[in-house]
């Protein structure tokens, strides 16, 4: 029997864990299981002091799943499975400035994401978690019964492409050439983790503009409900960030934000996402 060397500490009371006694340039197989379990449970776990190049993180994102190759960061930079998060002086835009579970305009968005801090603000800079099944719960029965059956349109016409115009504000480059063309899919309102059965609202700012057989002017009010209550601070976590500080988040269950708040300091992580399967 394997004598295990993680150590969780809870950081708030809905999700968030930090983990210590761990190096995950050399996780075993017993770890990757622990982590998984704790992502699960969790929602979002933490790591301090961690090195790790470009290889090593993508060698440990493979341990939880094969890579999940971003469309709209293809082309961007040299290698498309990584994503450099660049935040410089000045930037009035940033990637993930706006509630969201990533990339969820795709049929099978990723099922995490694994983000190391290299160039680490001194203040400012935090990331934000929620966990949605806190937020599903917390709603009456009869809210449940309203929107348990609903499907919702998620496109990435907001984040990325030409109309978007994202790339003047900020260092983070995404693609906004003539030949992008958005992608859009319908997701459960609702979706029921495929680990933990746990039901969690499934609907984000970056992506979610309506409900299936609905305008947008008609979802609006019932979306942006949703869209709040999916943030209530006591469902939420928030990570301060120090170099070699590593977030491993779960986005079949929450949600998280990036904070514009650096002022005149730059800010540099990679990210590398794990693909996942198609929300039921
Ligand atoms: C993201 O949404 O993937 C970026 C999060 C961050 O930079 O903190």
């Amino acid at each position: 029997m394997r004598n295990s060397r993680i150590e969780m500490a809870k950081i708030a009371g809905a999700c968030g864990a930090e983990i210590s006694g761990v190096i995950l340039s050399e996780i075993d197989d017993g770890e990757v299981a622990e982590i998984r379990a704790a992502l699960n449970e969790h929602g979002v776990v933490f790591f301090r002091n961690q090195v790790m190049d470009d290889d090593q993180h993508k060698a440990l994102a493979r341990k939880f799943g094969p890579i999940f190759i971003h469309p709209n960061y293809k082309g961007t930079g040299p290698d498309p499975e990584i994503v450099t998060i660049r935040r410089e002086p000045g930037d009035t835009r940033i990637v993930g400035e706006e509630w969201h579970a990533d990339t969820t305009m795709v049929a099978e968005p990723p099922m995490g994401a694994i983000l190391h801090g290299l160039d680490v603000p001194p203040w400012g800079g935090d990331t934000m978690f929620a966990a949605q099944w806190a937020a599903y719960d917390s709603l009456s029965d009869g809210m449940k019964r309203l929107i348990d059956p609903l499907r919702a349109i998620h496109t990435d016409r907001k984040v990325a492409g030409p109309r978007a115009g994202m790339n003047a504000h900020r260092s983070t480059k995404v693609r906004e050439d003539a030949d992008w063309q958005e992608t859009i899919s319908l997701h459960p309102v609702v979706r029921t983790h495929p680990e933990t059965g746990r039901r969690g609202l499934f609907v984000n700012h970056s992506y979610t503009v309506a409900f299936e057989g609905m305008t947008e002017a008609e979802s609006k009010p019932l979306l942006d409900y949703l869209l709040a209550v999916g943030h209530r601070p006591e469902f939420t976590c928030r990570f301060r960030w120090e170099p070699g500080s590593v977030a491993f988040w779960d986005n079949r269950s929450t949600k998280h934000i990036a904070l514009n708040d650096t002022g005149p300091h730059r800010r540099v992580m990679r990210r590398v996402q794990v693909a996942g399967d198609r929300p039921t």
